[in-house]
């Protein structure tokens, strides 16, 4: 065999190397002919000769590596191959996450009923967060709401209701507004996580304008256009912000009420809380002569039950199959 059949032949990149090293290296039959060459007859033919020779398999092995190496590349890409049809990644889409899309449709109804948005601080005094809402220091009813303590003094909110003590410092009534948003405490089980969403309502006007009858009519309303058409009750209860206060039920969406796992056999579920401004919070503002309504919803709580999750937890785990069934 030749040797540049012997390099066309070369199976592999690496035996092409030793053959180079063979043919063309140190010890090679030319470089040996070019040390030999100040002893040689006819130095310039002689060298050449080796010149043509050397150059002829630099060329033959520079042409059989580079088709090697072509198809080595070949190999591997075929080995390495993605099947991009494998994923319908681009037809899945994307979804408004089951909180936000809860929470822009409450948004939507309450500015739809002229209610401005407002916002506030997540990390707030705790002037804001409870003192100025009737929860002075010490008071049991803080105790209701597990706080994150911060080391400065502040804490993060508990609830949305420190936008009311900021938009009333800050404007004067009549005004409605709602202040969606993310709130803090220390708690986590199925129906806990230590952020969640809750939306805050106020109406503020001058006094003996606003009455219970408007509270409940509007709670009453948002409630139907949220959940359709379920019966609505209003239990005596209490928050420090409110006098009278009360808890809003819906029937149960789940037994129509009849009683199921779900309303713990009552029939009814828990959904918002709300009452007549506290006298107290608007003295705490500088506020006189006026009167209002407060409410307060939780957004996960209205959301676990209208698109009935069982474990709020999972609504937080990114899981895809979980949340496209939300589009
Ligand atoms: N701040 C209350 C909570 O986090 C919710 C609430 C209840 C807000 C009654 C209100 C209200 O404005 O009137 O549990």
């Amino acid at each position: 065999m030749s040797n540049l059949e012997r390099i066309n032949d070369a199976p592999t990149i690496d035996a092409l190397d030793k053959l180079r090293v063979e043919l063309l290296g140190r010890k090679s039959a030319i470089s040996e002919g070019f040390a030999a060459l100040k002893n040689a007859a006819d130095k310039a033919q002689a060298a050449a000769e080796l010149n043509r020779k050397k150059e002829e398999l630099s060329n033959a092995i520079a042409n059989r590596k580079a088709a090697l190496e072509s198809v080595e590349l070949e190999a591997k890409t075929a080995k390495e191959a993605i099947d991009v049809t494998l994923f319908d990644f681009y037809d899945r889409g994307g979804s408004l996450h089951p909180i936000n899309r809860a929470m822009e449709e409450i948004v939507e109804y309450f500015t739809g009923m002229n209610f401005e948005v407002k916002n506030g601080p997540l990390i707030d005094d705790e002037f804001h967060n409870f003192e100025a809402l009737n929860l002075p220091k010490h008071h049991p009813a803080r105790e209701m709401q597990d706080t994150f303590y911060m080391n400065d003094g502040m804490v993060l909110r508990t609830h949305t209701s420190n936008v009311q003590i900021h938009t009333m410092l800050a404007e004067k009534p009549p005004f409605r507004m709602i202040a969606p948003g993310a709130v803090f405490r220390r708690d986590y089980d199925l129906t806990h996580t230590p952020m969640f969403h809750q939306v805050e309502g106020l109406a503020v006007d001058e006094k003996g304008a606003i009455s219970f009858a408007n509270l409940k009519h509007i709670l009453e309303d948002f409630l139907n256009s949220f959940f359709g058409d379920f019966p609505t009750r209003f239990r005596p209860s209490f928050f420090p912000f409110t006098e009278p206060s009360a808890e809003v039920d819906v029937g149960c969406i789940f037994c129509g009420g009849k009683g199921c796992r779900m309303c713990k056999n009552t029939g009814w579920l828990e959904v918002l809380g709300c009452g007549m401004v506290d006298p107290n919070v608007f003295k705490a503002v500088g506020y006189e002569n006026v009167g209002g309504y407060a409410f307060g919803m939780g957004v996960e709580r209205l959301a676990t039950l209208k698109y009935r999750v069982g474990d709020l937890r999972s609504l937080y785990e990114g899981d895809l199959d979980l949340l496209e069934q939300f589009r």
